[in-house]
């Protein structure tokens, strides 16, 4: 069944009220909703009223407290039908369910992990709790009564300000909360059990204090500071740069072990991937710890875009999630280096939305239609979206971008909003005409934009020449030209920047060059001398860019340009020619060589004492075999690709040793382990460095000893990843894998790192490395976060042993998509979007990789998660 925007229509009646009890019980929970409705003004006064379940039995149903008798509705597992209500005067129904949280596998709904009860109800949870409602333009107040066996269960959580609570018969007691902020269901959230917590206040800007609290298994407490501290500057940040102060005297988070997502922002109590909480040195990375930090903040800021202004239906998403992820961009920007914190968030796009973008699951920034709406929060969605609404910032300006965000807050707190609405807000604030550029909003597929320059030194002009191209998509044959906001810098000899007398062509704003028109010729008057031209600082638009410049002029870019971004970026530009052209030639068995250009302007970076450590890992990071897969296009070969990369790697390693075992001893950060990103990026070129001599030196001597040596888990894993990837059959590498192993037990989002490390070693023996520790003791099928470390990244994260010749990798994916399909689908279908670029590899990989499709579409009982990507894969 499909979904269409066009569909949408109000609901024909208005709830004012829920008051939810619980009875909770780990297989028999009763669920009572009494729910006040009227009647929709204007709405049709005979049409029933048509409640959402999924997978639920009704206990009993009451309208004005009184039994309505069967033959008054009908009910189904999803739907609960009333017809006969009141056509003006408000009244009441009281559904009763019971529901069993010990068995809900899917992680929807109301469900159990570690003994503790807990609910993820976005998008469509709420309806396997009750009969509900269950769309996001539905805004209620919820008064929420929880009554639980005490000593099980001491803590008893909902959203909003806590009401009261008090014993309730023998060995139980109850709790009621009460949320004055009206909200959609999916941000419910209750949560119950045995937790430790941690505490702190925040006074917000005008004065109040609120309570600040955050939960986690006992024992864990110490571990979760960090999270409390990035909470804390979250709060703090959001009043100064967005104006937002939160609006209850109450902020929860609660960790658990068993979630399908990073985390999610219900209205006061967000429910958090124990992953994304906890962090200490001994057992986070430096990644850990700005991934805590960055979804800390996300789901924070939900408060302001998400949940104070909701979506009118899941056709909004990116509304709140697009925008959700630029504040959180900016904000981890303005907690440590903005151009590396880019640097991070165009890897990113580039590796997952890039793909998606140009593969069979390509789809809108907003969608029109869906088959189910789990399968949409995707890279395209949260990423691209937040790229969208940088663009708009990059457009308007920050200033202008403030005002238009200001008034969205003014004009549409406490609403459904869509995303008209959103951009409606920008033109008003900037006089603007924003409807081309909303296309990025509605046409799928990542633009191509083709450049040409050249220099005219007779009238002192540069002239560019840039064409625009949206690739077909599913659904999407033929698209318009695109409103593209390039920054661009020409570049002289001297490294100092021209400042053009005139510019013909296109508009130009700031160093922004606005593209409208399939092509524009731009011509730059009053240029003195021939310029380098960098094109797309900052990724000011996300979009592929052809653009035949010189090894030479990408090299003066790298070394001059002012934006740190840019500088990255030309050293990714100069390497890729490098690596595809390895992989050509390692594929037809000849010599790789790597351009002495590019080992120049790399090791130049790398001693470059100017820029910022985290900078040069960066800059020393070469674009990884997936970048290259995608570079080279299609019928492509993994082992070719990574034999290339490899080449290429020991070419700059030899060429380098000096610069790398100086860097290696010079970036020793002084002092006690400190997770801040100055010492984080001391580390980060400390192990970049470390992973260029394993090159080099070509034994794992070194990097055992790291191994040894290391006192926090950034660089235990570094070193342990370098021996396993690079000498996997070594003495030392079994070695520390063992002890590795044995030290870390215990902690299962420690012994994730293990699994994926291993999952990831590359070569075809990697699937029965990850069969064998499927065997584990330690591995637990049922548990996402150790199904995502060995299944997921083997899947996504490595090409070589993933898509080995045979196929067995793909075999292997497929069988494991149906099994974890019958408990989780939602889990299930994620992991295997992980073969959407299938088509793009060389014929017999191809083939092999389509009849692994195909053995799962042909399968009984599949989740309409999972045909619903199968096969839009399979699909032409
Ligand atoms: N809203 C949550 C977040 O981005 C994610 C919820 C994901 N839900 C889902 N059904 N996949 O913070
Ligand atoms: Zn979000």
């Amino acid at each position: 069944q499909v979904i269409n925007l066009a569909d949408y229509r109000p609901t024909d009646f208005v709830l004012e009220r829920v008051d939810l009890t619980f009875e909770l019980d780990p297989t028999e929970t009763k669920v009572e909703a009494r729910l006040i409705f009227h009647r929709r003004e204007g709405a049709d006064t005979t049409a029933p009223l048509v409640l959402d379940g999924d997978e639920l039995s009704l206990y009993s149903l009451l309208l004005d407290q009184n039994e309505l008798p069967a033959e008054k509705y009908t009910v189904t597992p999803e739907t609960l039908t009333i017809p006969d209500l009141p056509a003006s005067v408000p009244f009441e129904i009281t559904v009763t369910t019971i529901i069993n949280p010990e068995a809900n596998t899917q992680l929807m709904g109301l469900y159990r992990t570690g003994g503790i009860y807990c609910t993820q109800c976005e998008a469509e949870g709420f309806r396997r709790i009750t009969y509900f409602p269950d769309r996001p333009d539905v805004l209620a107040v919820y008064t929420v009564n929880i009554i639980a066996d005490k000593e099980a269960n001491p803590l008893l959580l909902s959203n909003g300000n806590f009401l009261g609570g008090a014993g309730y018969g023998p060995g139980k007691h109850f709790a009621a909360w009460f949320d004055p902020h009206p909200k959609p269901s999916y941000l419910f959230a209750l949560v119950a059990g045995d937790l430790g917590v941690v505490e702190d206040t925040f006074v917000t800007m005008s004065g109040r204090e609120v309570a600040l609290k955050i939960y986690v298994e006992h024992g864990k407490e110490p571990r979760a500071a960090y999270a409390m501290d990035a909470l804390k500057r979250s709060m703090k940040w959001d009043e100064d740069v967005f104006g937002r102060e939160y609006d209850l005297d109450i902020f929860m988070v609660v960790a658990v072990s068993d979630f399908n997502m990073g985390a999610m922002e219900n209205k006061g109590l967000n429910v958090f991937n124990d992953k994304y909480v906890l962090a200490d040195p001994e057992t986070a990375t430096d990644t850990d710890y700005a991934n805590i930090e960055a979804i800390i903040a996300h789901e924070y800021f939900h408060n302001w875009t998400g949940n104070r202004i909701t979506c009118r239906d899941w056709f909004q998403l990116c509304l709140k999630e697009g925008l959700t992820v630029f504040r959180d961009h900016e904000f981890s920007a303005d907690m440590r280096s903005r151009a590396v914190r880019r640097i991070a968030e165009v890897r990113h796009l580039k590796a997952e939305q890039f793909p998606e973008d140009a593969g069979p699951l390509a789809h809108p920034v907003r969608p029109t239609k869906y088959r189910e709406i789990n399968n949409f929060y995707t890279t395209t969605v949260y990423e691209k979206g937040s790229e969208v609404t940088r663009m708009i910032a990059t457009l308007l300006g920050r200033e202008t971008f403030k005002k238009g965000m200001d008034l969205y807050f003014e004009r549409h707190d406490g609403q459904a909003a869509t995303v008209e609405d959103f951009v409606t807000c920008f033109e008003d604030a900037s006089g603007r005409d924003l409807s081309q550029f909303s296309l990025w909003y509605h046409q799928a597929g990542t633009p191509l934009v083709t450049a040409s320059g050249s220099y005219d030194p007779a009238n002192a002009t540069f002239t560019l020449s840039l064409e625009q191209m949206v690739p077909a998509t599913p659904g999407q044959a033929a698209k318009e030209p695109m409103h593209i906001p390039l920054r661009l810098g020409l570049i002289l000899d001297n490294g100092s920047e021209v400042e053009p007398t005139a510019v013909t062509g296109a508009e130009l704003t700031g160093d922004v060059l606005h593209l409208t028109d399939r092509a524009h010729t731009v011509t730059f008057e009053g240029v003195s001398s021939r310029p380098v031209l960098s094109l797309n600082r900052d990724f000011s638009a996300p979009i592929n860019l052809h653009f035949n410049q010189s090894p030479a002029d990408l090299a003066h870019v790298a070394r001059h340009e002012t934006d740190l971004f840019a500088r990255w970026q030309a050293l990714t530009d100069l390497a890729l020619p490098n690596l595809t052209q390895a992989a050509r030639d390692a594929r037809e068995g000849k010599p790789v060589t790597c351009d002495p250009v590019l080992i120049d302007a790399l090791l130049w970076a790398a001693a470059d004492h100017n820029l910022e450590p985290a900078f040069r890992a960066q800059a020393l990071t070469l674009p990884s075999e997936a970048d290259i897969a995608r570079e080279l296009g299609n019928n492509n070969d993994p082992d070719a690709i990574h034999a290339g990369r490899q080449a290429i790697l020991t070419q700059i390693a030899q060429a380098g040793v000096e610069t790398f075992a100086a860097l290696y001893e010079a970036m020793l950060p002084s002092g006690t382990f400190s997770p801040d990103a100055a010492s984080a990026g001391k580390r980060a070129l400390r192990n970049t460095a470390l992973t260029y001599l394993s090159y080099a030196e070509n034994t794992p001597d070194r990097a055992a000893a790291a191994f040894a040596a290391a006192d926090n888990m950034t660089d235990l894993s570094y070193a342990l990843t370098i021996l396993a990837h690079r000498f996997p059959e070594a003495p030392e590498t079994t070695k520390a894998l063992a002890d590795f192993e044995q030290r870390f037990r215990d902690n299962a989002l420690v012994i994730d790192k293990w699994l994926a490390i291993q999952a990831t070693i590359p070569g075809a023996a990697a699937l029965d490395r990850v069969k064998e520790l499927q065997r584990s003791p330690l591995f637990n099928a049922k548990n996402p976060n150790r199904v995502r470390a060995l299944v997921g990244t083997f899947a996504f994260s490595n090409p070589t042993g993933f898509s080995r010749a045979d196929g067995a990798g793909y075999a292997f994916l497929a069988n494991e998509i149906l099994d974890i399909d019958k408990r989780n689908p939602q889990l299930a279908a994620r992991i295997l979007t992980a073969m959407r670029s299938w088509r793009l590899l060389e014929p017999v990989r191809a083939d092999l990789a389509r009849e692994a499709l195909l053995q799962i579409e042909r399968a009984s009982g599949l989740s309409t998660d999972v045909r619903d990507i199968v096969e839009r894969m399979l699909k032409a």
